[in-house]
């Protein structure tokens, strides 16, 4: 007899232990080819990223979900498709398993909140956390319960389309919002009908793609991998997140799907992570382009073993495993191993109970698009805003009679806001910035300058950008000339970041600079909002344009919230998650990079230090940076040592707002080690906080350290700290002024 009892264990664990036995009683039943079966997952009948399923390979797959060898689908959405499929599984296969159903939502279901990127742009976590679970309430309302979301790449390189999907260059800040966006969509309670799971991808390094070009391969260090990449999803899986996916690309020389450093050495085994691993889409047969394997077989063979344990549309785990165990290639037990991870998590989604918990016909009618989840998207939207520049007060707006002028293509746009990743909103259905601004001046004067884009925009297609056609911008500069001010929306459409989406130049795209620049000649008052989906290059903006504004996409209620904040009804406090380059040759540039030999200018005119000969090396707008319509002040920066009493070491700060409006401010801060046996980066963010002020008040602020921010990774994984110096910058940017030291000697 257990000398545990029942009445012993906490409930969860009492849950668990049950849901452990009930997987091996159906696991008992099932035989290989079912369980294998439920290491497959299919595309439904739309086609995303992948080649179009011919009508052939339709009906195989609703076969194959007859005869259990489907787990999961991606793709089938809304109650009644998701319904229609679920009773072909559930009635139909031997046993009876019900599937899981998969789908991008990235940031929102139907009603789009703003990309992820800008998400992070907040850094409200309590906010993220909200846009989460309101897309998780929509998306399970339509039959969904699981996403591939969040998106944890850290990444340096705005060449690289999918940062619009993460949460930008720093590894403490994107681990904060993993977890806040997991806590969103998995909630207090995986089994809760609103609720659906969660997803960390990609595992690991897409985000540091060779070039920028996208499933590029990534060949990193041990201390960029511990320190940069990796502690995002050891957050996530800190956090509880049930998946994990696989990444397209190599890492130092092998694919990721098939990588068993990282899938069973560091995931399954250091992390001790307990839910399944999905492969990307086709991950498993692209190792055989990758130069990895020779074959189907193979690629099935070396994913399997290496642990990714669901095979996203290869059709190879379905077609070549039975084959690989009955040959002794894959041991029968990591078969179990893999479909037990499966079932386990069917249970604690509750499928068992109620295969048809997420198709509510009523619920997903009242759900979809309610106000609450649109007031949701406009709240996150408001929290996105980030105000890059804003010469002698240009911004606010004045509401009564100012001559204010729209210019641009992008302002009447109710598509582009929308951004990438949202397959099921509806088309044109964000708020242009047009239709915001028309609610506070109904008379305004528009002017579309010339197109940005040629021909239809789609999904899966290259984005076709205007250089030749001028049309627009005589009329345009006409309209500004009598204007007291000009505001123009420039930048990218929102389908030119995202998957695929790669540039190697990062200015304002086709015609824009050129329009900019002639409407700046007759009007200096411009008003420069930008939207896209990656930090851009633009310093010829940054020295003449007196107001700028970054939008990004902001989704569904894009054009109010920019409309609120143009017209000052709310004050922007959002801060750059990555950093913007002046140069395309300075990416990948990052606030935490570490120092050289030679990091500064020994004598003017001399050149052999680190530096370019036609470029400063800084950014052009620095992590962290953001303005707000009021001022605020830092003093008192000050330390307290209590680290040999309570292993903690206590930053305080006097924050003050010295202007005349209300407002937020996130006030971060930042440490430096100084010297150390792996040398550590010139800066890192290590603590943030968001308060709000009234005008001509004062706050302290605290942050308390300990080992977890004063320590970092050495080259085999070890989380270690050192005795030594480091330096301490609290302030409103990582170009925070106010410093102060501190010595630690307490470490044995
Ligand atoms: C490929 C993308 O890399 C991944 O992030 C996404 O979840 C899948 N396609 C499914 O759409």
């Amino acid at each position: 007899m257990s000398s545990v009892t029942f009445k012993e264990k906490d409930s969860t664990l009492l849950q668990q232990d049950t849901i452990d036995k009930k997987v091996d009683s159906v696991l008992n039943l099932m035989t290989l080819e079912e369980k294998i079966g439920q290491m497959n997952q299919y595309n439904g009948f739309m086609d995303f990223t992948g080649p179009v399923p011919n009508v052939e390979d339709t009906e195989r797959k609703f076969e194959h979900i007859k005869m259990g060898y489907v787990g999961a689908m991606l793709n089938v959405r809304g109650v009644k498709e998701v319904r229609a499929v679920q009773k072909i599984a559930v009635e139909q296969s031997r046993l009876g398993i019900p599937l899981i159903f998969g789908f991008d939502v990235i940031h929102g279901y139907e009603t789009m909140s703003p990309i992820p990127l800008a998400e992070a742009a907040s850094w409200d976590l309590k906010a993220i956390q909200e846009s989460a679970r309101l897309a998780a309430k929509e998306a399970s309302a339509a039959g969904i319960n699981w996403t591939f979301a969040p998106m944890v790449d850290v990444s340096r390189d705005a060449r690289w389309g999918r940062v619009m999907e993460g949460a930008g260059e720093d590894p403490f800040l994107s681990s904060e919002i993993a977890v806040a966006r997991i806590q969103g969509f998995q909630g207090k309670d995986l089994a809760s009908q609103e609720s659906i799971m969660a997803c960390a991808k990609h595992f690991a390094a897409y985000g540091f793609p060779e070039a920028g070009r996208e499933y590029n391969n990534a060949d990193i260090g041990t201390s960029t991998l511990y320190n940069i990449v990796l502690p995002p999803f050891k957050a996530s899986n800190d956090a509880g997140v049930r998946t994990f996916m696989n990444s397209f690309n190599q890492l130092n020389g092998i694919p990721a799907t098939a990588n068993t450093f990282l899938l069973r050495d560091i995931l399954k085994e250091k992390w001790n992570f307990k839910g399944f691993v999905v492969s990307d889409w086709g991950s498993v047969a692209e190792l055989i382009p990758h130069g990895y394997a020779k074959d189907g077989k193979m690629a099935a063979k070396l994913a399997v073993n290496a642990g990714t344990d669901m095979d996203m549309e290869s059709h190879l785990y379905v077609n070549e495993l039975v084959s690989l165990v009955k040959e002794g290639l894959v041991d029968s037990a990591a078969i179990d191993d893999a479909a037990r991870r499966i079932l386990k998590i069917k249970f604690e989604l509750g499928l068992f109970d109620n295969p048809y918990k997420y198709c509510d016909l009523e619920r997903e009618k009242k759900v979809m698009g309610s106000t609450e989840i649109i007031n949701g998207a406009l709240d996150m939207a408001l929290k996105s805003i980030v105000l890059l520049k804003n010469e002698n007060q240009l911004l606010p707006l004045d509401k009564s009679g100012q001559n204010a002028v729209l210019i641009g293509v992008l302002a009447t746009e109710k598509n582009s806001p929308l951004g990438n990743w949202r397959a099921a909103a509806k088309e044109n259905t964000g708020v242009s910035v047009l239709e915001g601004m028309q609610q506070y001046d109904e008379n305004i004067i528009y002017s579309k300058g010339p197109d940005l884009t040629l021909g239809k925009i789609e999904f899966t297609k290259e984005v076709l950008i205007n250089n030749s056609d001028t049309t627009g911008i005589t009329e345009a500069v006409e309209v500004a000339k009598e204007a007291d001010v000009v505001v123009m929306v420039l930048g990218e459409h929102g389908l030119q970041s995202g998957e695929g989406r790669s540039r190697t130049q990062l200015g304002l795209p086709g015609l824009q600079q050129e329009l900019l620049e002639k409407v700046f000649e007759v009007n200096k008052n411009v008003v420069l909002v930008l939207n896209n989906g990656r930090p851009l290059a633009l310093p010829w903006a940054k020295e003449n344009i007196p107001a700028i504004v970054e939008a990004w996409q902001l989704g569904s209620q894009s054009g109010n919230a920019i409309a609120q904040v143009l017209y000052g009804d709310y004050n922007p406090s959002g801060k750059l998650p990555m950093s913007f380059p002046r140069n395309v040759g300075q990416v990948p540039i990052y606030y935490n990079s570490k120092s050289t030999g030679r990091p500064s200018l020994p004598s003017p005119d001399f050149v052999f230090w680190s530096h370019y000969q036609d470029e400063v090396n800084d950014a052009l707008w620095v992590f962290g940076h953001g303005l707000s319509y009021t001022e605020f002040e830092y003093a008192d920066l000050s330390v307290i040592d209590n680290y040999s009493s309570n292993g903690t070491i206590e930053v305080t700060v006097k924050l003050t707002n010295s202007g005349k409006v209300k407002g937020k401010e996130i006030v971060q801060l930042y440490l430096r080690d100084k010297f150390s046996s792996i040398a550590r980066p010139v800066k890192e963010l290590k603590g943030f906080e968001l308060v709000e002020l009234e005008p001509d008040s004062s706050t302290p602020i605290r942050f308390i350290l300990d080992k977890s921010h004063l320590g970092f990774y050495d080259n085999e994984g070890n989380w270690f700290i050192e005795n030594g110096s480091f330096d301490i910058w609290v302030g409103g940017s990582s170009n925070a002024a106010l410093k102060t030291t501190f010595e630690l000697n307490e470490i044995e």
